[in-house]
């Protein structure tokens, strides 16, 4: 089944900070790192620009930019939850990563800097309502031949996992139609317009694309920790219906493969938007 979306708007999320309250512990721990080649295709554009830094916006626990400076970026990192930032400070320090600027912020208040080459956002533009205006925000920030890259595990609109209408069915069961996000209850969004849209209408609007497959090798315990690592279904939005959530999951998903192992070609996708005045200037 698919879950009710609020229909188009453009308010801000009141409290982006607390969508993700819950989840960062399970978001290290259980979501899917990037394919390596498209963390490579930033370093590669990012290395025209010697002496400026990446900005990974909604950060979380930092896999973007982790990946990144591990690769010797110099990156500077936003997210409005102190709680996603400490588990990426968590992070870094235990892979030896010192060359990341940790920063509280959003796409409605940037943090004081200028000297971007390149943005990088994984999994996360969709949060930023409405999206036109995060472009807005990164233009007064970005070098002119810089650019914005959307990373993203899924793109809308192409295949989702196999067992991703077991997963809405049994969410379905639990928390009803309208799925909410953080303590405050957030509901998702829908704007109208796709994300190559909303590039195409800013000034981001020269695109490339890349679409990569990458292999998804989940246990039934992964898949499940993985559900906590979601704004929608974290502990704290399931509460006294973590339980009863869990193991309605668990039964439903070993019926389906009782072999508890689940694995998938999936694609991963980047959206690199720069602007038009900067194509074939290198
Ligand atoms: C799905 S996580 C993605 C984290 C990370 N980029 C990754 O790829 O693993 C979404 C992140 O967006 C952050 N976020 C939500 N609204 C935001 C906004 N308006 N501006 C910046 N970050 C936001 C959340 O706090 C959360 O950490």
């Amino acid at each position: 089944m698919q879950h009710e979306r609020v229909a188009a708007g453009s308010a801000p999320y009141r409290a982006p900070g607390d969508v993700f309250t819950g989840t960062a512990r399970y978001y290290a721990d259980f979501r899917p790192v990037y394919p390596a080649e498209l963390i490579d295709v930033c370093v590669q554009f990012a290395s025209a620009f010697p002496g400026r830094r990446v900005l990974d916006l909604a950060t979380g626990t930092g896999a973007v930019a982790i990946a990144l400076a591990e690769r010797g970026g110099d990156v500077v990192a936003v997210d409005p939850s102190s709680e996603m930032l400490d588990e990426a400070r968590r992070s870094a320090a235990e892979r030896g990563v010192t060359n990341v600027d940790w920063q509280e912020g959003s796409s409605y208040g940037l943090p004081d800097f200028d000297d971007v080459g390149l943005v990088t956002i994984g999994d996360a533009f969709h949060w930023m309502i409405p999206r036109s205006d995060a472009l807005a925000a990164l233009d007064q920030r970005v070098v002119p031949d810089g650019a914005v890259a959307l990373l993203s595990h899924r793109w809308p609109g192409h295949p989702k996992p196999s067992w991703d209408p077991f997963l809405n069915r049994v969410r379905a069961r639990h928390l009803g139609p309208t799925l909410t996000a953080g303590p405050t209850g957030e509901v998702s969004r829908d704007e109208v317009g796709t994300q190559e849209d909303v590039f195409r209408n800013s000034a981001f609007s020269h695109l490339t694309k890349m679409t990569t497959d990458y292999t998804l090798n989940v246990t039934l315990d992964q898949l499940v920790n993985w559900q906590f690592s979601q704004a929608q279904t974290s502990i704290p939005v399931l509460g006294e219906r973590r339980g009863a959530f869990e193991a309605d999951l668990r039964a439903t998903l070993r019926a389906w493969e009782p072999s508890e192992r689940f694995e998938e070609i999936s694609q991963a996708h980047l959206l690199l938007g720069r602007r038009p005045s900067a194509r074939g200037g290198r």
